[in-house]
């Protein structure tokens, strides 16, 4: 399935939200990657969705790991060392006692050596789906961005995978802003394809909220009965048109504005009805976002661009040596960017809280200066990653 629609529509939350659910319940296993315009890493998404599987079998009971490693070794033997170099977590399934040396084949060419890693994904799947009573489901997020090499992996996992997903033992879902992709985008070709050879794909399309939906949303970000937000919501229809990216901007910009504060006398949020009326509000998002920009402060959106050329997020030990080499502050005014939630911070990682403001930020270069910025980072980091034989930090600079 495919799940469509605008930015800030909602697709994400959508598959979080069933992510929780299936989860919760423990129905089935659920895999995710996300495509970033900026990965350098080709395979990247679907890669990093197979490892968190690896990392998940080997916290899981003794059996399961077991189960999982003998059907590996017994359906794909010594090939998988090739699958290990990009999913480092299938070793710790593997065991040291696996020869992880006799993958190589150095007479491979590149595209001999694209095919059978492809071959060797599908069967992974296969295997591994077999190896548990809940079905598998890949999830791929911004699918709008997908490489080549992803479409021709993932069209191939889909194709050959056709037993089990006539079993119910593997699903895929995507998401994608479907109103920026031509008609011969490469998904879209595969797509077709597919549908050709008889795959049957769903297309959920995400559309903007309904006033009684957006209504919901405010009643629950503020604690109250939906008949107190409603005309609170109904304002925030007609300036948003109903995108739940623009209606959270808004909400924290007027949090900001203090025309939405907490009440202590009230014991509950109120707000300023007729001065959010004449606010004057931008008919989109990006707009919106880019003014909010322009009220922060030259050094924080300068960090913010900086961290931009990374992509949706980048880890702080990463900011922190670029901080040291190019001598610009990074670190702090970053903290800044997240006490205005424009940034998230979890896990080691500073993130854009949605890649409408990833996009923001790196626009705030002219195209003719991206170049120069990613450059001198990659440069920077490039002769760190040399000096400390760094071979992770080498790679993001390339
Ligand atoms: N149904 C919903 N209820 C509450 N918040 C929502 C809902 N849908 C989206 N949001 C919020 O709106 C923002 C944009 O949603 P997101 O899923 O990231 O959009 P997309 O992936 O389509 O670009 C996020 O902050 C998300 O938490
Ligand atoms: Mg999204």
């Amino acid at each position: 399935a495919m799940i469509c629609g605008t930015s800030g529509i909602g697709k994400s939350k959508l598959s979080q939200e069933f992510a929780r659910s299936v989860n919760d319940d423990g129905r089935s296993i659920f895999l995710s990657g996300r495509f970033d315009r900026l990965e350098s890493q080709p395979l990247h998404a679907i890669s990093s969705a197979f490892d968190k599987y690896c990392a998940w079998v080997t916290m899981e009971d003794q059996s399961t790991a077991e189960k999982v490693s003998t059907a590996l070794k017994e359906n794909m033997g010594d090939e998988m060392a090739c699958l290990v170099t990009v999913m480092p977590n299938l070793a710790n399934i593997l065991g040291d006692d696996f020869n992880f040396n006799q993958s190589s084949k150095n007479d491979d060419t590149a595209v001999d050596a694209q095919k059978r890693l492809r071959y060797l994904f599908c069967q992974f799947v296969d295997v591994i789906s077999r190896c548990h009573e809940e079905p598998l489901i890949l999830f791929l997020d911004d699918c709008q961005w997908i490489d080549n090499a992803s479409v021709a992996l993932l069209n191939q996992i889909l194709m050959i995978s056709g037993s089990a997903i006539k079993d119910h033992r593997f699903f895929f879902f995507g998401a994608c802003r479907d109103d920026e992709m031509s008609e011969s985008h490469p998904l879209n070709s595969m797509l077709t394809s597919m549908n050709c050879f008889g795959t049957k794909t769903t297309k959920i399309q995400l559309t903007s909220m309904s006033k009684g939906a957006l209504n919901e949303m405010v009643s629950t970000e503020l604690s109250l009965l939906p008949r107190i937000t409603r005309s609170l919501a109904n304002i925030l229809h007609h300036k948003t048109k109903g995108s739940p990216l623009f209606v959270k901007q808004v909400m924290m910009e007027l949090y900001k504005q203090r025309l939405l504060y907490p009440s202590l006398s009230r014991r509950r949020w109120v707000w300023e009805t007729n001065k959010i009326l004449d606010m004057k509000i931008p008919d989109n998002v990006a707009t919106f976002i880019t003014n909010t920009f322009d009220r922060l402060s030259f050094e924080v959106v300068s960090a913010l661009v900086v961290l931009s050329c990374f992509g949706a997020s980048a880890d702080i030990s990463l900011i922190e040596v670029l901080e040291r080499e190019i001598q610009q502050p990074l670190i702090a005014p970053l903290d800044d960017a997240v006490a205005h939630s424009v940034l998230g911070k979890r896990n080691g990682k500073l993130y854009f809280m949605h890649d409408k403001l990833q996009e923001a930020a790196y626009s705030k270069m002219k195209p003719e200066e991206r170049c120069l910025h990613h450059n001198r980072y990659g440069l920077a980091l490039g002769f760190v990653a040399v000096r400390e034989r760094d071979d992770r930090l080498l790679l993001t600079a390339v």
